[in-house]
């Protein structure tokens, strides 16, 4: 175990990456919440101070270079070389095939593909240094094909490559790289495809459990909980690995 545990989550304003710093300060790390603007991180940093955690708000596009790189700086900083890292921030821009744009596609790659890569890029050396790392990067049930989501659930599948890539390229240095692959999880992502539909979040939300073994949406807590496994010292056996939390195997 590294002496600092401090960890990063993107997107973590809200929804799911806000439920995953929230966690992760609860099982006592120092965490830097990330989203666009770091206004937006204000209620996830002061959930995490209130119950007694330590949080930075972090304003960063994470597909931006150079701004990836001085977020990381000013953050080892603040809280200390971060050797946990949450890749989560996400956009949808779905479409069918024939409708979307170009600039649909990219700024779904941008963000999930490129910003992951960055993120990972950044704060490699801190983990290489410390010899211990844990990164998670969150994928979805849409990298197996998802109608309406040609970049989105391309962007999902590549996130599974970087995972194995990294796990490979950073084992011996004591840093496991995994990914999570959530099915419907009720967010303001899900609740802006319901309005995509036309179709009220509760009874989209039914729909949806009504295809779940589980008989239930989930929750960002669910897989907040898996990234609280993932990154445990006891789960440093377990590398390259994608999990699906979805309620039952995909459909
Ligand atoms: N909700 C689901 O059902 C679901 C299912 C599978 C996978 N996921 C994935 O989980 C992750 C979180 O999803 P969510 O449902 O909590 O989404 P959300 O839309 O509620 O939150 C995403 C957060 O990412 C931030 N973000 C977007 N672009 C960014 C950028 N360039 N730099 C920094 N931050 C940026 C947003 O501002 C937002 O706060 C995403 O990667 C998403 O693709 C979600």
């Amino acid at each position: 175990m590294a002496d600092s545990r401090v960890a990063i989550v993107t997107g973590a304003a809200r929804g799911i990456g806000a439920a995953t710093a929230k966690r992760l300060a609860e099982d006592g790390f120092a965490v830097a919440v990330i989203d666009l603007d770091e206004k937006q991180c204000a209620d996830t940093v002061s959930a995490i101070e209130s119950g007694g955690g330590t949080a930075l708000a972090v304003g960063c596009d994470v597909s931006d270079a150079g701004q990836v790189e001085s977020a990381v700086d000013r953050i080892a900083a603040k809280l200390g070389g971060p050797t946990v890292l949450v890749n989560n921030a996400g956009v949808i821009r779905d479409n069918m095939l024939f409708k979307m744009s170009e600039d649909d596609w990219d700024t779904v790659m941008n963000v999930h593909l490129r910003g992951s890569f960055l993120m990972s890029r950044a704060v490699q050396k801190h983990m290489v240094e410390a010899k211990w790392g844990r990164i998670v990067n969150l994928s979805s049930t849409s990298a197996l094909g998802n109608r309406g989501q040609a970049n989105y659930s391309t962007a999902k599948a590549g996130l599974q490559g970087l995972t194995k890539t990294l796990a490979i390229e950073l084992g011996k240095f004591g840093v496991t790289a995994n990914a999570i692959a959530p099915g419907f999880i009720a967010t303001d992502m899900t609740k802006a495809t319901a309005e995509r539909v036309g179709m009220d979040f509760e009874d989209f939300a039914k729909a949806a459990a009504s295809q779940i073994p589980v008989a239930r949406a989930g929750q960002p807590e669910d897989v907040a909980n898996t990234v609280s496994f993932f990154v445990d010292e006891r789960s440093g056996f377990v590398s390259g690995q994608v999990i699906y939390v979805a309620g039952g195997p995909k459909v």
